[in-house]
């Protein structure tokens, strides 16, 4: 009996030599935890002993009962120790990283500003009952030009130049202008393919399909034969409206817009109404905002006149729903045209239209 009451001694004590040896070894917490685990938790080495007690006569029990107790102490005395010193040279190690240094940035990706303003007018116009289409970017003379009352002499084509798609190495322009006098005489329709020089393309395309009601929204890229410069660019992107029914007012368009441009700068605008002419619609308006930069006081940014033009508007002129071949005299209908990029850089105080195809990431980056 003794040889085993020795035998126990012995083993606490061995455990203890361990517990201290192993422990010193180790330098992180997680390994702390697994050495606890061996030497105080329920299935650990001192409980393996402990098991063994009810071997033991009942008066020699307290006896090693109290040793293993004790040891138990001294174990977590040590083991509490190594924590605070493992903690300690965590907190040096720490100290040894500059934490005002700057971190390294990750750039996430993000819509291209354009894209961005395309999607909120495109959702704004949802929400006022608007089906939003892209439409044809390449399309044809009677569609961009002629079915919207451009015939080919007329003097507007001119602010309208564009590009023709070339047919066996051919400019197709030369024979369509032929082709569009010809159309004149003899109603004819001209067919030579273009890219589109505004999203009115569409309404004649959407016009001969459907019956009214209509409530359409293009919102789309367009190109001109341009000399670029800050403000203008042989890529852009417009927003063309237009709504056709039996009873359309130019009061539902004044409404219209003003809705649609408050909705955009999240604030109520002023706006000014002003005649204008482009040969789609009659009458023809021009719309015009208060300048935000002088608050209407004149500034260069509006060529100190108070007000900023912004768009095209007029009711739909009755060439046009006769080229869609709707009845005589049955529907009215308003149009109104926007630039896109003009708003993106009117939002973003952008001071060249450039900047926005560029591609430079250190612009787009900004946004
Ligand atoms: N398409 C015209 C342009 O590109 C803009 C425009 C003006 C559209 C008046 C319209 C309108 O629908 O009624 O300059």
């Amino acid at each position: 009996m003794i040889s085993i009451i020795r035998f126990m001694i012995e083993e606490v004590k061995k455990i203890k030599e361990m517990a201290i040896e192993e422990i010193s070894k180790i330098s992180d917490l997680l390994s702390l935890e697994n050495l606890e685990r061996k030497f105080l938790g329920r299935k650990g080495l001192l409980r393996e002993i402990l098991q063994k007690i009810s071997q033991l006569p009942e008066k020699e029990r307290p006896k090693i009962g109290q040793l293993i107790n004790q040891t138990k102490k001294e174990i977590e005395k040590i083991i509490e120790n190594k924590k605070l010193e493992i903690r300690n040279w965590e907190l040096e190690i720490d100290k040894t990283i500059d934490i005002t240094l700057p971190g390294d940035k990750f750039f996430s990706g993000h819509a291209h500003p354009i894209t961005q303003v395309k999607n909120e007018v495109a959702e704004i116009f949802q929400s006022m009952g608007f089906e939003v289409i892209e439409g044809e970017e390449v399309d044809n003379d009677w569609y961009n030009f002629e079915a919207l009352n451009i015939p080919a002499e007329h003097p507007a084509r001119d602010m309208w130049d564009t590009f023709y798609l070339r047919k066996n190495n051919k400019l197709e322009a030369i024979n369509d202008k032929q082709k569009s006098l010809k159309s004149k005489v003899y109603g004819l329709r001209s067919g030579a393919s273009l890219l589109r020089t505004h999203t009115s393309n569409m309404q004649v395309r959407v016009m001969e399909k459907r019956k009214p009601p209509l409530r359409i929204c293009v919102v789309g890229k367009c190109f001109r034969h341009e000399a670029t410069d800050a403000t203008h660019e042989h890529t852009l992107y417009q927003i063309e409206g237009f709504v056709v029914d039996e009873k359309i007012s130019l009061a539902n368009l004044i409404y219209t817009i003003k809705c649609f441009l408050n909705a955009l700068s999240r604030k109520e605008i002023r706006t000014r109404i002003r005649p204008s002419y482009f040969p789609f619609v009659e009458p023809g308006i021009e719309v015009d905002i208060g300048c935000e930069n002088c608050q209407g006081k004149g500034c260069s940014v509006c060529k100190n006149s108070g007000w900023i033009e912004i768009l095209g508007a007029g009711m739909i002129h009755p060439k046009v729903f006769e080229s869609a071949g709707y009845p005589k005299g049955r529907y009215t209908g308003f149009a109104f045209g926007v630039g896109l990029d003009r708003l993106v850089m009117m939002r973003h105080k952008i001071d060249d239209i450039r900047w926005l195809h560029s591609g430079d990431l250190r612009f787009l980056r900004q946004f």
